[in-house]
């Protein structure tokens, strides 16, 4: 998902072209990975862009900063506007935004209290994250471990906690599959590199929770709030290898991926190679109701309130 620069990038507390977003090379954040982060997406609605679970999302980001002691110097109410401000500015309305606060460069120590910290959010247009996405995409078991809880909480969206990520992607990439599915220190399935997790058995979701080492998903809850309302039983339960291959259907949840279809794990085909019934019913809901065509679902949104090419 190569990304198409925009104008204006939210940079501590104003707007400024997008070129003269920069930080220096001893940036703490950069030197040693704290900071922390968010992605969330704008939908193109009726009544113009909106973004799906602005609040959620930023409410994680404080949480996040809260587990490293990085104190964000900005109101919630503060980000949720610069957000908002970003879509209108950039004149986007199908857009990844990528919120940032990290620690900035004042020291080469590893602790963090004289450095200030930086805050800034991009906004891109959206392209598809995984390659093949529409079809299901071809996932294998990560030989790469996710890290454990005890070691750094996979509940927080910290930069650092990527490399994890970043490592079992490229490896599955390089070995021909889309994505990696990475296990616990337990052996029981995580998540992906970037998304989380759920199966269909017997008609019935099922996914694992913060014990089993994930990001606590805003796309995941939001699934689980679907299938209850489109009465699928859901259950959460830890995962492991042997559900995966004996599930009838399998697929990610994630800001990037949205609701995605898992078609092959190891060359083991899912669901006869394509979509199943389950995830194709949870997916078109998802997918209308980020684009506000569910008025259950509108509360979900924060809408830009622009003039679309305005
Ligand atoms: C490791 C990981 N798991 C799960 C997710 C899905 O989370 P969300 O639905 O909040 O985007 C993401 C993406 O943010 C992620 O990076």
């Amino acid at each position: 998902m190569g990304f198409t620069p925009t104008d204006f990038i939210w940079f501590n507390g104003k707007l400024i072209p997008w070129g003269e977003a920069k930080v220096h090379v001893l940036a703490h954040g950069l030197q040693y990975g704290t900071g922390v982060f968010e992605g969330m997406k704008s939908y193109p609605t009726a009544d113009g862009p909106a973004i799906f679970r602005l609040d959620a999302h930023l409410e994680r980001l404080y949480k996040s900063a809260e587990l490293y002691d990085l104190a964000i110097p900005y109101s919630q109410a503060t980000l949720t506007d610069a957000s908002l401000e970003l879509v209108r500015a950039n004149k986007l309305e199908a857009a990844y935004l990528r919120p940032v606060a990290f620690f900035d460069a004042a020291t080469l120590s590893v602790w963090t209290k004289e450095c200030p910290v930086t805050v800034a959010i991009a906004a891109v247009p959206t392209g598809k994250y995984l390659a093949n996405a529409d079809a299901g995409v071809r996932v294998t078991v990560s030989p790469i471990r996710k890290f454990d809880n005890s070691a750094m909480p996979a509940w927080a969206k910290a930069c650092g906690q990527y490399i994890n990520s970043a490592r079992a992607v490229n490896d599955a990439q390089r070995r021909g599959f889309d994505e990696a599915l990475l296990l616990n220190s337990q052996g029981l399935v995580a998540e992906g590199s970037g998304e989380n997790l759920f199966l269909v058995k017997d008609g019935s979701i099922v996914t694992n929770d913060k014990d089993a080492s994930i990001l606590m998903g805003v796309t995941r809850a939001s699934i689980l709030e679907i299938a209850r309302d489109l009465g699928i039983a859901a259950r959460i339960s830890p995962i492991s290898v042997e559900d995966l291959m004996t599930a009838d259907e399998l697929f990610f949840t994630g800001t990037a991926v949205e609701v995605t279809a898992i078609r092959e794990i190891d060359g083991h085909v899912v669901s006869g190679g394509k979509p199943g019934p389950v995830t194709r019913r949870i997916q078109d809901t998802f997918n209308q109701a980020v684009r506000g065509q569910l008025p259950q679902y509108r509360h979900w949104l924060a809408f830009v309130r622009q003039e679309v090419g305005a």
